[in-house]
């Protein structure tokens, strides 16, 4: 695709920081780069993933994370997969099926929360399904995946644009507001999920200041979010976690908003720890709480959020800081990287096909037709 490099930021041509992308031009084959999150905000450093098992590594450890854009990340990784183990001599139609299965397992296992992930898997699985069925050959299945890969990218960039001019709609002149985590271009293929009605507000000539939780353990809000905002000239102010209730209080705070991970058939919604709290806090100060997330994000197959598996990271994202050991190094902890808020908190959840309100049983079904023909 084409990327620009503007103030040593790489910059899609809709001049949105770029989070990941397919150069073309490296080894000639073409390969993964990414900016790995994990170093910023010191340092602004770009990987390149050649294989699978590269982008395995990079989603595991959050040097790409966020929940659509693991969903891409994984769509290229399947795609490198594909060309290293589908090259001459070529399998057989059915062999290369189940090798790319497997591949996609393991992918699937770095993180199990989001359900981006599994879903841009499955469009590729059946993508080569459908390849093969056609008569086509195992030869052209590598091409057809990464083809596949760059649509869910583009597609995410597009329903970032709809999200924030949908979302954008629900901020006013002069609004003060909260998020949590980051959910901006660093998490997605476009401008971001919660971040985009913030930034199109913004645009827009509106007057806006945003509290941003640092996010512990790893700090998303702190090191990415401050960094988004920042670049993009949106007045904010960094707060702890625990200062989110003093801020809702007397901060003049009119809405929270957050990304998701996955959300369920009745609008339970799975996000970064800490925002079932903000979400308790938020319907005691009567502030609305808005969810925004593509379609992707939501799992119609799961009736509510009980059945969404929280993934467990270790217990030293917890113990330290920056490295640095802020518990004994023994102390048992509890690390889980997300949690579940249920619908009844959930004031409203934008999606790139409209905006769903309770009972989120009957809207969501409802934006079905539009989720799945979109
Ligand atoms: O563990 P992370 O950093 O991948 O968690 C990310 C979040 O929880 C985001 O809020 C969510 O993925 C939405 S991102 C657009």
């Amino acid at each position: 695709m084409a990327v620009d490099l503007r103030d040593g930021v790489y910059i899609a041509a809709t001049g949105v920081p770029l989070t990941l992308w397919w150069d073309g031009a490296v080894a000639a084959g073409g390969a993964l780069r990414l900016v790995d999150q994990t170093r910023l905000p010191e340092t602004y450093t770009i990987l390149t993933c050649a294989t699978l098992d590269a982008v395995v590594e990079a989603i595991r450890t959050l040097r790409v994370r966020g929940a659509p854009a693991i969903g891409v990340a994984a769509a290229y990784g399947l795609a490198l997969g594909a060309r290293a183990a589908l090259a001459e001599p070529c399998p057989g139609a059915e062999d290369a099926l189940a090798t790319l299965a497997t591949a996609a397992g393991v992918l699937r296992a770095a993180r199990p929360t989001a359900v981006n992930l599994a879903w841009a898997l499955e469009r590729l699985l059946s993508r080569a399904e459908a390849h093969l069925r056609n008569g086509a050959t195992v030869a052209t299945l590598p091409q057809a995946l990464l083809s596949e890969a760059h649509t869910i990218a583009a597609e995410d960039a597009a329903a970032c644009r709809a999200m924030g001019a949908l979302g954008a709609e629900l901020i006013a002149d002069g609004d003060v507001l909260l998020t949590h985590c980051n959910a901006g271009s660093l998490a997605t293929a476009g401008m971001g999920t919660a971040l985009a009605p913030i930034f199109t507000a913004h645009q827009q000539g509106k007057r806006l200041r945003v509290y941003v939780d640092e996010t512990r353990p790893v700090l998303q809000g702190a090191r990415l979010t401050a960094w988004e905002l920042a670049r993009a000239g949106v007045p904010h102010t960094l707060i702890t976690d625990n200062m989110a209730a003093h801020f809702m209080r007397c901060g003049g705070i009119r809405g929270v908003f957050v990304g998701a991970d996955r959300i369920t058939a009745n609008g339970d919604v799975a996000n970064k720890i800490g925002t079932y709290g903000l979400a308790v806090l938020a319907r005691a100060h009567e502030i609305p709480l808005y969810v925004v997330a593509p379609r992707s994000t939501v799992d119609l197959a799961l009736a509510d959020g009980s059945a969404i598996p929280i993934e467990e990271r270790s217990p030293d994202e917890v113990r330290r800081v920056g490295g640095a050991l802020i518990a004994p190094a023994e102390t048992p902890v509890a690390n889980p990287a997300f949690d579940v808020t249920p619908s009844d908190l959930v004031t409203a959840i934008v999606t790139e096909s409209g905006i769903a309100r309770a009972p989120y049983g009957a809207s969501l079904a409802a934006l079905r037709g539009k989720l799945s023909m979109a």
